[in-house]
């Protein structure tokens, strides 16, 4: 059976200068919140409505890396990574949104030069997701404003890294930042406002823009881009035209809402047609869609499933939502393995997200910024953890990039989520997406079987026959 399944590519290698990385965020892994003039985020205060996280976890402990950080740089450099992408919290470098606090700009110096030791690149995110309370307290991404407020956070933080660090992000996941966090409130700051959903998504590609502008004055030299969540919608039955409508509708909504402002010019038509009743077109300025649509150097992905699409009720339907306007979406079971989050795993869909990044948006350098999945990871007699199934879900992942490399797609790195266990947002602690286990209690770090083998392929740049036999 085995030898059935076996790839047509044994043993994939990837092009040279291929960059392996790990990938972390502020507000999951640091701790520390209080510390050194930082102040609350909008995760903070979500974190403490009841019922919003799982297990009422808080952004303490997280995995303490705040003030563990040069032994995590040290376990990084053990495993041989190439690049870690981290973010810079921005209620740490402007606390209320307003004066720089040189203590927050501090910790990510040490982070920086503590990485360039190492021989590790820094690949700084400047927002995933902990935008000031005070801020959120002006209306957060739904004012205009706070887009502005943003270029002056990225200006503080280029003043003190520019000279240093080559490659930017200004965003992670604006998608979940507008839809989530205003839209179905399923994350900070939670609110269900259909219309604020909107508002934020314009206001963030704008603070994208402004930020970018910024890159290009203080650090000409540098690399700017942004990550987004990509999801290949998949049609639950094709023959079904409410099916399709629902299927382009929600590409629309997830994918090329970003997309197409940032590299084509402008929103899709049919996205302004569909999110005209909730003010999206009395939301662009004049200016607006050339700041936003600036050229950038590359575009990170972050690619977790597919999305199997139905405008046929199931029980999905009818909850509060994100999906802005086209609520009686549904997501049919398609009896696929999943991950402890859910999630079904699809990684030859990964393919062909790629190809059609390539085809549609042509000459953009792309990055996998994140990929990986929780499991329920057990420690055995002996304290290891031996998770042969993220081993099979990272092995599965790198050759459905690889084929798309094959054929002709510049994909130029790859970011495993995660370093580390760490507070997996309204899951809280419970879903474990680390490659190194952190036990939070004694914050005890132990690397897992997928650490190894992952170091290994980052050290021979592909993948090995007995990888995959491993895999399955
Ligand atoms: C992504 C987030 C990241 C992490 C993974 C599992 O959407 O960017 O912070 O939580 O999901």
């Amino acid at each position: 059976m085995r030898a059935e399944a076996a790839p047509a590519v044994a043993e994939p290698a990837f092009p040279d200068n291929f960059l392996w990385g790990v990938s972390t965020a502020a507000f999951q892994i640091e701790g520390a919140t209080t510390m050194d003039g930082r102040a609350p985020s909008i995760w903070d205060a979500f974190c403490e409505r009841p019922g919003k996280v799982a297990g009422g976890d808080t952004g303490e402990p997280g995995a303490d890396h705040y003030r563990r950080m040069p032994a995590d740089v040290e376990l990084m450099g053990e495993l041989g990574v190439g690049a870690y992408r981290f973010s810079i919290a921005w209620p740490r470098v402007r606390p209320d949104g307003a004066d720089v606090n040189p203590a927050g700009l501090d910790f990510y110096e040490r982070l920086v030069d503590t990485l360039l030791n190492a021989g590790i690149t820094p690949w700084p995110t400047l927002y995933h997701w902990d935008l000031p309370q005070a801020l959120e307290e002006h209306g957060g991404w739904r004012n205009r404003d706070t887009a502005y407020r943003f270029a002056e956070y990225a200006s503080a933080v280029l003043e003190r890294l520019g000279d240093r660090v080559e490659s930017w992000t200004t965003l992670n996941e604006p998608w979940c930042s507008a839809f989530l966090g205003y839209g179905s409130g399923r994350h900070a700051p939670g609110r269900t406002e259909p219309r604020a959903a909107v508002a934020a998504t314009h206001h963030l590609l704008l603070a994208h823009g402004l930020a970018t502008a910024v890159i290009r004055e203080q650090a000409p030299r540098a690399a700017a881009g942004v990550t987004l969540n990509l999801f290949p919608v998949n049609v639950a039955d094709p023959d079904d035209p409410a099916d399709v409508e629902m299927g382009r509708r929600i590409d629309g909504l997830q994918n090329r809402i970003f997309l197409d402002p940032l590299l084509h010019g402008g929103y899709p038509e049919d996205v302004l047609g569909d999110l005209a009743p909730f003010g999206l077109p009395e939301l662009i300025a004049p200016g607006d869609l050339e700041i936003i649509g600036a050229p950038l150097d590359m575009l990170g992905i972050n690619y977790y499933r597919d999305l199997n699409v139905s405008a046929k009720p199931d029980e999905r339907s009818g909850r509060p939502s994100e999906w802005v306007g086209a609520e009686t979406v549904s997501f049919p079971k398609r009896g696929l393995p999943q991950t402890d989050s859910g999630w079904d795993i699809n990684a030859g869909e990964l393919t062909g997200l790629l190809l059609r990044l390539h085809e549609e948006y042509p000459r953009l350098p792309l990055y996998i910024t994140e990929n990986g999945a929780a499991f329920p990871d057990r420690l055995t007699a002996e304290g290891t953890i031996e998770d042969t199934d993220r081993v099979a879900f990272i092995d599965a992942h790198l050759r459905a990039a690889h084929a798309a490399i094959e054929r002709g797609v510049d994909l130029r790195g790859y970011f495993h989520w995660s370093l580390l266990d760490n507070f997996e947002w309204a899951e809280g602690y419970a879903k474990r997406f680390g490659l190194v286990h952190v036990d939070f209690n004694t914050q005890r770090r132990t690397p897992k079987a997928s650490a190894s083998w992952y170091s290994r392929v980052m050290k021979d740049n592909g993948l090995r026959q007995e990888s995959d036999d491993r895999a399955r």
